[in-house]
């Protein structure tokens, strides 16, 4: 389906548009479940996002619509609001939710969203429209939010409005991320440098399983907190603030302060995957893409077999991709639990691969993945041209 977004607004509020703005979705290429253990992380934001057009209004309402979900919610302006079952206007309602709070003065607004990221792919499109939103209402009523402010108001949000305890890479990429750039990010200092993504004669594949990821939100949580477990055993000796304050090495020093076998598995991979991320910077620099797609695979291997966020049907796409030569690397990104995994594929031999991954993934799971051929796109902004979509 192609959508006029100007038009569109014209279509739902009988007025036009008086700014729009682009937030997208992201990728991590590895450091995964170690944002919120201070770890370091590598995302890229893509080109598939979300989009706002907004119009104020002196009625003191926000209306939220979407061209891609039937609900909708007409609301008055108020001291607080509170999240309502599970739909997808809770995320907007978050954020001036935190707007309100802070007393900014902000008035109605008629919003009207879409979004080209495929739901619950693991693609971040809640991050997305949070800090869409964030953007736009900083913007509008002149909030003078810097943009990390943005991030860290967008994660927040997340964490207290929605009740997920995310890290921070999700809000932190779809705000900085860079074309053709990968971020390399310390989510404990919040330092960060765009690097050349250099992946030379390969392009990045995006394979969602299609999955539905049911139950993700409350074993994601339940990392977390495994993961908080893992840190205070350790802390009994060790003087740190997080996971990732140590390599493995020490870890292998102190592993016996964890008793609990889950609790250790879950600490292993945090602390090995950190590693990695550092390894991989290396080989990405030094355009070494064999060795980076290495690094993919045994990133993978823990998530599946310690960390435990995996399942069939990403692991499906990692066993094809083994069995390739083209590509030189694969694993699951972003949360887990289905989603969408991300593999390194010679440029020339794209279609084959689309084709080969979609019947291997087809035969063994019963119905078919969506795959795509992703672009490095910039982080979240004000949208300049018109957009058909
Ligand atoms: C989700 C969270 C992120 C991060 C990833 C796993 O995307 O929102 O903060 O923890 O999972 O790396």
């Amino acid at each position: 389906m192609k959508h006029n977004l100007y038009g569109e607004f014209k279509k739902s509020y009988n007025k036009e548009a008086e700014s729009a703005f682009f937030s997208p979705g992201r990728v991590n290429l590895i450091g995964e479940h170690i944002d919120y253990n201070g770890g370091l992380v590598m995302p890229c934001a893509i080109t598939f996002g979300t989009y706002v057009l907004a119009a104020t209004n002196n009625e003191g309402i926000f209306r939220f619509r979407s061209l891609n979900f039937e609900d909708k919610l007409d609301i008055t302006l108020q001291d607080s609001y509170e999240k309502s079952g599970e739909t997808w206007y809770n995320y907007p309602l978050g954020i001036i939710d935190y707007f309100v709070k802070e007393g900014h003065q902000i008035q109605g607004l008629d919003l009207l969203f879409y979004g080209d990221i495929p739901i619950s792919s693991g693609l971040s499109s809640s991050a997305s429209i949070e800090v869409v939103t964030a953007y736009a209402l900083n913007e509008m009523f002149s909030c003078s939010y810097t943009k990390l402010e943005l991030v860290k108001l967008s994660k927040e949000v997340e964490n207290v409005f929605i009740g997920v305890n995310c890290g921070i890479m999700d809000q932190f990429a779809v705000a900085f991320g860079e074309k053709d750039k990968a971020l390399m990010l310390n989510c404990d200092t919040l330092d960060y440098k765009a690097v050349d993504s250099n992946l030379g004669d390969h392009v990045l594949a995006i394979i969602n399983t299609n999955k539905p990821r049911k139950l993700a939100e409350s074993k994601y949580n339940e990392r977390v907190q495994e993961c908080h477990e893992a840190l205070k055993a350790l802390q009994q000796e060790l003087d740190i603030n997080n996971l990732c304050d140590i390599d493995s090495e020490t870890f292998k020093q102190y592993q016996h302060l964890i008793t609990d076998e889950i609790v250790f598995k879950r600490a292993k991979h945090v602390i090995e995957e950190n590693d990695r991320v550092k390894l991989a910077a290396e080989a990405l620099a030094s355009s070494n893409l064999a060795e980076f797609g290495r690094l993919m695979y045994a990133s993978h291997d823990s998530l599946k077999t310690l960390y435990e966020v995996s399942g069939k049907e990403l692991d499906a796409v990692v066993e094809y991709s083994l069995t390739d030569p083209n590509v030189a690397g694969a694993r699951m990104t972003g949360a887990g639990f289905g989603g969408c995994a991300i593999a390194l594929v010679k440029e020339s031999a794209f279609d084959n691969f689309s084709k080969a991954v979609t019947e291997y993934y087809t035969g063994k799971i019963g119905y078919a993945p969506s795959v795509y051929s992703s672009l490095i796109g910039d982080g979240v902004g004000l949208l300049k041209e018109v957009v058909n979509l």
